[in-house]
């Protein structure tokens, strides 16, 4: 069956000590959260090195934001997946939303960083969601059908044992208007009906859905509470470990 998980993801947030500061807090309150439930932390590069050393042999992983859509070589200013294995992560984030929109990320590109990330040994957090515009013209589950899809159908069912998916309506983040937990639910319930079409039932059954946009310690439990909502991918609220770790007390 498959893991209920917490992933704080930090963006562009936090100096390295202030990280540092912010990886301890959340370890030391990890005690509270039960076991089962996975707790991740996607911290910017900078950080990882730092953030590793805290954290390493803890139940807390590490995940970064991004990575490379090449193996190595002249690429100045790119992080492989490669360097975010040997920095000591188990993660990373790749096609969010702040990327697909601000730096080109395409699906031809996830595709190539998602081999990447899987050969290397790393597990991915796939972001998939709508905007505003695509929501009100009614084309959200073709949006996100489409963009699962063109990723998802070059990889193998046993590849999604290393992929994890998270819904993220692009109008919910960083805007205090979450999906309700009902429209939510309805496009993860989509998404599984998709994975379960292109993979069978077995890898749709094990395969987490992370909800994004919003999410906080208040809203977490009404979400959580959804058969198809394993866990949350979570901004603003991350950058406080008080209020990541409520959300993930919220199972
Ligand atoms: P917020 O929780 O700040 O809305 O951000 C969600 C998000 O983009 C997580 O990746």
């Amino acid at each position: 069956m498959r893991k209920n998980i917490v992933a704080g993801n930090w963006k562009m947030n936090t100096t390295v000590p202030e990280g540092v500061e912010l990886a301890k807090a959340v370890l030391e309150a990890s005690a509270k959260v039960p076991a089962e439930v996975g707790l991740v932390i996607a911290t910017p590069f900078t950080h990882l090195c730092p953030v590793a050393a805290v954290v390493a042999g803890t139940r807390v992983e590490l995940s970064a934001e991004n990575c490379a859509d090449k193996e190595k070589g002249a690429y100045t200013g790119e992080v492989s997946a490669a360097m975010i294995k040997s920095a000591g992560c188990q993660y990373t984030i790749l096609g969010h939303s702040e990327r697909r929109q601000y730096y080109g990320e395409t699906d031809e590109k996830l595709v190539e960083k998602t081999k990447l990330a899987l050969a290397n040994g790393l597990k991915v957090i796939l972001c998939v969601g709508e905007n505003l515009e695509e929501r009100e013209a009614g084309k959200h589950f073709a949006v996100v059908e489409a963009q699962t899809k063109n990723v998802l159908s070059q990889f193998t069912a046993e590849d999604m044992a290393s992929i994890v998916i998270a819904y993220e309506p692009v109008w919910a983040i960083g805007t205090g208007k979450t999906a309700t937990a009902d429209q939510a639910e309805e496009i993860h319930a989509y998404i599984r009906g998709l994975l379960k079409d292109m993979f069978g039932a077995k890898v749709a059954d094990d395969t987490t859905i992370l909800y994004g946009g919003s999410c906080k310690p208040s809203n977490a439990a009404e979400l959580f509470a959804k058969s198809d909502i394993d866990g949350g991918l979570i901004g603003g609220a991350s950058l406080k470990a008080e209020d990541f770790i409520g959300i993930a007390l919220s199972f």
